[in-house]
């Protein structure tokens, strides 16, 4: 026993060492120091029958702290085993697959930071191959190996989880609420629920669930995630890397080549004719929305990315995807081709592409509730991501800041909010699943919880938290109304957080007069001090009963709030009544100040200078480790409870909406 834990403390040890240099940049995420990468890798866990690729990669780093110069080895093997079944056997055999052609390329990495100030890249030689379109079945533990340089060998233990094929549920609506913390909800409650003597008189709609899960969103190769990868995790059950949409990221140079992932609705969709609704207060092509039809590296390749909601990969042979019955969220220019300045795939125009494809297009809110509920619906509402709640509902001014999906250059001024979208995507996937009683998902994203915390934005950040909440509300009541409440998992999640948190309260009155920037930190008030809230109060302080929404957005008493990365910015704990606050910018267009974000000068506003801790390249906040919540309600709402890893969701829902498959299909 000593002596094993002494050869473990070595291994770890030299592994330490060894790898000490890949942690800003890595030669390929998940490789480590082996020439040999395997993907999916070491760990991963599948669901029987889900269709995924494998990308095999031999490095011949040419120089750098891991040369081996020459050619890389183009001889590599590559076996499957089932632990406790028949021998090792190739690849190509287990799956019935024919040899996938040999590949060839190059590619440069930084070793860290000095290497990147120097410019003196690593140069990466790779011989690789791909598998594409294969599925294990049965259950149980699998050994991958990749066997190269005559004696080196890349083990992968893959996992196919025995899971029921039995379908509990009916239907499945997930919510997004994007970098949405518990600390965030607790904020988010404070400025929208009575409380009497430190009691709640009211809860949020989420506080109502039965069932609480912390998911773990850890990135396959970095412990902070972004919404591509994390959506990759909760829609295929497989972690990914930063950017990466539903597919493993592999080092070649085409971003559509890396190795892919069924969805969870490519698999509901093929294997029962699952209706899929897609709703969002992005654009619509953005990472959240993006990850369930798309399978790319790179989550920029908007046009591309349109192309696949519609008409599923079209590069591969990959499942039919009949594409779903609502689309709706912002991104105009994603769907108006160049004539009106727009961006999209072949220069077609999609808003026509759609109709072609029998489907009816919307483009304000007026147009949304008056749809036919028994059509397929692409529903775009704004160009770039949609007005917040707050510009819609309180400063509605800022709606001249918007602009109309026809690319026609008006203004945006009738737009519907994440409650009207998702309950018309509700009423037509109820009934266009009426019609075949083959059930719906649906993913509603509340995509500007994480983008006005970018930008600092906490009040609007909340009210955006608040129209999710008023939201999930809406749909639970009429899911009920329509008796479809016990035939539906309702789930509320996230996919990574923010570092936000509120610590007290600001006199904003006190700091308004105050002259200089210490002086003015004097209006926080924190333990005692910090007081209640006066968010739910009108002018003669009577509290607004059930609106759960605040009654006055900009009290004498704001909220002492904030996130624990920043630029460079001022504060004044004020609401940004002109519009989304723009804390940082880039002076050097204009003056001689050196390189770098620098706190807005038109964001000032009375506030202090707050000197940020983030890079000065960077102009906005970053995401954040916490965990974060899982709300469960519904058919198989005892699979969330507890605290587990982000690709657990995706499971229970395959599981509850009985998509494995534990034997293979027959021939044809
Ligand atoms: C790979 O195998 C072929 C045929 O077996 C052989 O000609 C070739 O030299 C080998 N290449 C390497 C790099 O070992
Ligand atoms: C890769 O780099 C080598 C030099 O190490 C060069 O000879 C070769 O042409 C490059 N191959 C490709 C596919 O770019
Ligand atoms: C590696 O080789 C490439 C191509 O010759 C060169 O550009 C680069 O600077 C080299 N890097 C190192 C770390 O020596
Ligand atoms: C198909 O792949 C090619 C080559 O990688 C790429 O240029 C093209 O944009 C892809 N098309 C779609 C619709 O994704
Ligand atoms: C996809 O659908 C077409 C037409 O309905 C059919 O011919 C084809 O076999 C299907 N392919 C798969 C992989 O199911
Ligand atoms: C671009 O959009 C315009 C307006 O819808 C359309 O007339 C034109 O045919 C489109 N161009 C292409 C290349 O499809
Ligand atoms: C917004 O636009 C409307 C119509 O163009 C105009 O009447 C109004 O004054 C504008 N409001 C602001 C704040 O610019
Ligand atoms: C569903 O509606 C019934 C009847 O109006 C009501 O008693 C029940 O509380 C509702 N359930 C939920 C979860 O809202
Ligand atoms: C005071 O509160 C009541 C509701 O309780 C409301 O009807 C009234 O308009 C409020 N008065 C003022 C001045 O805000
Ligand atoms: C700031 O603007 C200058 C001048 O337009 C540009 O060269 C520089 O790259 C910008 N910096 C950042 C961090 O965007
Ligand atoms: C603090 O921020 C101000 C305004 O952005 C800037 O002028 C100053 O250089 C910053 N100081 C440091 C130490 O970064
Ligand atoms: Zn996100």
């Amino acid at each position: 026993m000593v002596h094993q834990n002494r050869l473990l403390a070595g291994a770890t040890l030299t592994l330490l060492v060894a790898s000490g240099y890949a942690q800003t940049f890595t030669r390929l995420g998940t490789c480590g120091d082996r020439l040999g990468c395997c993907f999916p890798p070491d760990q991963a866990d599948f669901l029987a029958g889900q269709f995924f690729d494998i990308r095999l990669e031999v490095h011949a780093p040419q120089n750098g702290s891991q040369a081996r110069p020459g050619e890389p080895d183009e001889n590599f093997t590559f076996t499957i085993e089932k632990v406790g079944g028949e021998p090792a056997r190739a690849a190509t055999d287990y799956f019935g697959v024919e040899e996938p052609k040999l590949e060839r390329w190059n590619f440069t990495w930084y070793e860290d930071l000095f290497a990147q100030d120097a410019k003196t890249p690593s140069l990466v030689e790779v011989a690789a191959k791909a598998y594409r379109k294969v599925a294990l079945y049965e259950p149980g533990e699998y050994v991958a190996t990749l066997k190269y340089y005559n004696g080196e060998e890349t083990k992968s233990t893959w996992t196919v989880r025995d899971i029921d094929e039995a379908r509990k549920t009916k239907n499945i609506i997930l919510f997004i609420g994007d970098g949405m913390t518990t600390n965030m909800i607790t904020a988010a409650r404070l400025i929208a629920h009575k409380s009497v003597n430190g009691k709640y008189q009211s809860k949020m709609a989420m506080d109502k669930f039965p069932m609480l899960g912390h998911q773990m969103t850890h990135s396959i190769d970095s412990f902070i995630t972004d919404s591509a990868n994390s959506a990759t995790a909760l829609y295929t059950g497989h972690k990914s890397t930063v950017n990466a949409l539903s597919v493993y990221a592999d080092s070649s140079k085409d971003p559509f080549d890396d190795p892919k992932v069924e969805t969870i609705v490519e698999l509901f969709n093929r294997l029962y004719g699952g209706h899929i609704g897609i709703v969002s207060t992005a654009f619509i092509a953005d990472a959240t929305p993006a990850a369930l039809t798309a399978h790319t590296r790179d989550r920029d390749l908007y046009p591309q990315i349109v192309d696949t909601f519609l008409n599923g990969i079209t590069n591969y042979t990959w499942v039919n995807w009949t594409g779903p019955d609502v689309l709706f969220g912002g991104g105009g220019e994603q769907f108006y081709n160049s004539s009106k300045g727009g961006k999209t795939y072949e220069d077609k125009d999609y808003y026509e592409e759609f109709r072609k494809h029998d489907y009816q297009v919307v483009l304000n809110n007026e147009e949304l509730a008056s749809a036919k509920n028994e059509k397929r619906t692409l529903g775009i509402f704004t160009t770039s991501n949609m007005a917040k709640w707050l510009d819609r509902n309180v400063y509605q001014d800022n709606l001249n800041l918007t602009k109309d999906p026809s690319g026609d250059g008006k203004a945006a001024t009738d737009q519907p909010g994440l409650k009207e979208m998702t309950l018309k995507a509700l009423d037509i996937l109820t009934a266009r699943s009426a019609e075949d009683g083959a059930g719906w998902f649906m993913m509603s994203e509340a995509a500007s919880i994480d983008k006005m915390m970018h930008v600092l934005d906490y009040d609007r950040a909340l009210g955006e938290l608040l129209e999710l909440d008023d939201t999930i509300k809406a749909v639970v009541d009429r899911l009920n109304a329509t008796d479809q409440l016990k035939e539906t998992l309702v789930l509320v999640t996230a996919d990574h957080g923010h570092g936000f948190d509120v610590m007290g309260s600001v006199d904003t009155k006190y700091l308004q007069e105050q002259k200089d920037d210490r002086r003015k930190r004097a209006a926080v008030g924190t333990y005692q001090k910090s007081g209640l809230s006066q968010y739910t109060l009108t002018g003669n302080l009577t509290y607004t009963e059930g609106v759960h929404f605040p009654s006055n957005w900009d009290p004498r008493y704001t909220l002492f709030q904030g996130v624990s990365a920043d630029p460079d910015r001022h504060e004044n704990y004020q609401v940004r009544k002109d519009g989304p606050r723009s804390p940082a910018v880039n002076l050097t267009k204009n003056t001689k100040t050196p390189e770098g974000y620098y706190a807005n000068p038109k964001d000032e506003r009375g506030g202090f200078l707050v000197n940020g801790t983030l890079p000065v390249e960077d102009s906005q906040g970053v995401h954040s480790l916490t965990d974060v919540p899982v709300f469960a309600m519904g058919p198989c709402q005892e699979l969330f409870g507890g605290v587990y890893s982000s690709i657990d969701v995706f499971f229970g829902m395959a599981e509850c909406l009985g998509l494995s498959r534990k034997t293979k299909p027959p021939k044809g």
